[in-house]
């Protein structure tokens, strides 16, 4: 991430304190929970895409800050809603907002923020930039509902799982890739190709959080959540579609029944790693990741496509 961060500095810094002034409330308790938020940032990679494209496809401009700003906080607001619809008690490295203030606060700060958010293009006329953002914000609704809808027939196909992460996870960075190009001249051939990119980025970079979901380390969020939501992510599919009729009755008998049940949880997570799911699942993501950078390389190189480039391998190699 050094070369990424390191070629938007000062640009990154700038849009921290564009977002800050972004989220500001005059009601105390607003103000209290968004500095929560504020404080506990998160990675930023979706404005680091919006900063870096924006840069590749002509330079930094205006627009591009407040469609940085947008971006983070409707990521923000969909994260505060996540944790509510998955019962998550953690969010990076700490409480989430529903684990401190419950579920009835928790639905409104996010839809204060996305509020903020619309008012942010609204007010400063940014049109195409709202419409490439709201396009991701009803393909993010779309993707969490079909996901709940799967989740109680438990989705065993791998198509629809594509179709949920490519709704509820990529469809935002797609829009953020495309939104950072057209901010730079306008030039929406350039945002067509960056929201192809940034579609194929955000699909390796949801398979990387499904993956996250069947190791032990500290991601700053829990880990054996999704199949306790009986969320049903790509290395469970594939094992499911691998074993004999025997193991699958009984992995789904566990997912039905036991899911609750951390010892049951983590007994699927070792089959599932011992029927090649992680491997399976890993190279999937590595094939996105390529084609993501094969969308690139249509770019020639300079610091900042190799920036990019970067930040995709991040979205890939992380740790968190
Ligand atoms: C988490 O996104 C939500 C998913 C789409 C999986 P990030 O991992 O980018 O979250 P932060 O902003 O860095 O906490
Ligand atoms: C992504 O799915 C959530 C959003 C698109 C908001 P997850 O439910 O897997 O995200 P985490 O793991 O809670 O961050
Ligand atoms: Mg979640
Ligand atoms: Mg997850």
């Amino acid at each position: 991430m050094k070369l990424s961060q390191s070629v938007i500095n000062a640009e990154l810094e700038l849009f921290e304190s564009r977002f800050k002034d972004a989220v500001k409330s005059k009601v105390p308790m607003l103000d209290r929970i968004t500095s929560f938020i504020v404080k506990r940032k998160g990675k930023q990679l979706r404005p680091m895409f919006v900063l870096l494209t924006a840069k590749l496809c002509g330079g930094i401009t205006e627009t591009t800050y407040r469609a940085a700003s947008l971006v983070e906080l409707l990521h923000t607001a969909t994260l505060v809603h996540d944790d509510v619809v998955d019962e998550s008690m953690e969010r990076r490295g700490f409480f989430s907002t529903y684990a401190l203030w419950k579920a009835k606060v928790s639905v409104l700060i996010g839809d204060y923020l996305l509020a903020k958010g619309l008012l942010l293009s609204l007010d400063n006329n940014d049109f195409r930039v709202l419409q490439l953002l709201s396009e991701a914000v009803r393909r993010m609704s779309e993707g969490e509902l079909l996901q709940i809808e799967k989740s109680r027939t438990l989705n065993l196909e791998e198509p629809v799982y594509f179709e949920i992460i490519s709704n509820k996870t990529a469809s935002l960075l797609a829009s953020a890739c495309a939104a950072g190009a057209f901010s730079a001249k306008g030039d929406e051939s350039h945002a067509e190709t960056m929201r192809n990119f940034g579609e194929k980025v955000g699909i390796a970079f949801q398979i990387k959080d499904d993956l996250f979901d069947y190791g032990t380390a500290d991601v700053g969020k829990p880990t054996g959540n999704d199949i306790k939501e009986k969320k049903l992510t790509l290395p469970l599919i594939y094992t499911l579609n691998q074993v004999d009729k025997n193991t699958r009755r009984r992995i789904i008998n566990v997912i039905k029944n036991d899911n609750k049940n951390p010892k049951k949880v983590r007994e699927i997570i070792g089959m599932v790693t011992d029927a090649g799911g992680i491997r399976y699942a890993t190279e999937k993501m590595n094939t996105y990741r390529d084609e993501a950078m094969a969308l690139l390389y249509q770019f020639p190189e300079n610091e900042t496509r190799n920036a990019l480039e970067e930040l995709v391998r991040f979205t890939t190699d992380r740790k968190f």
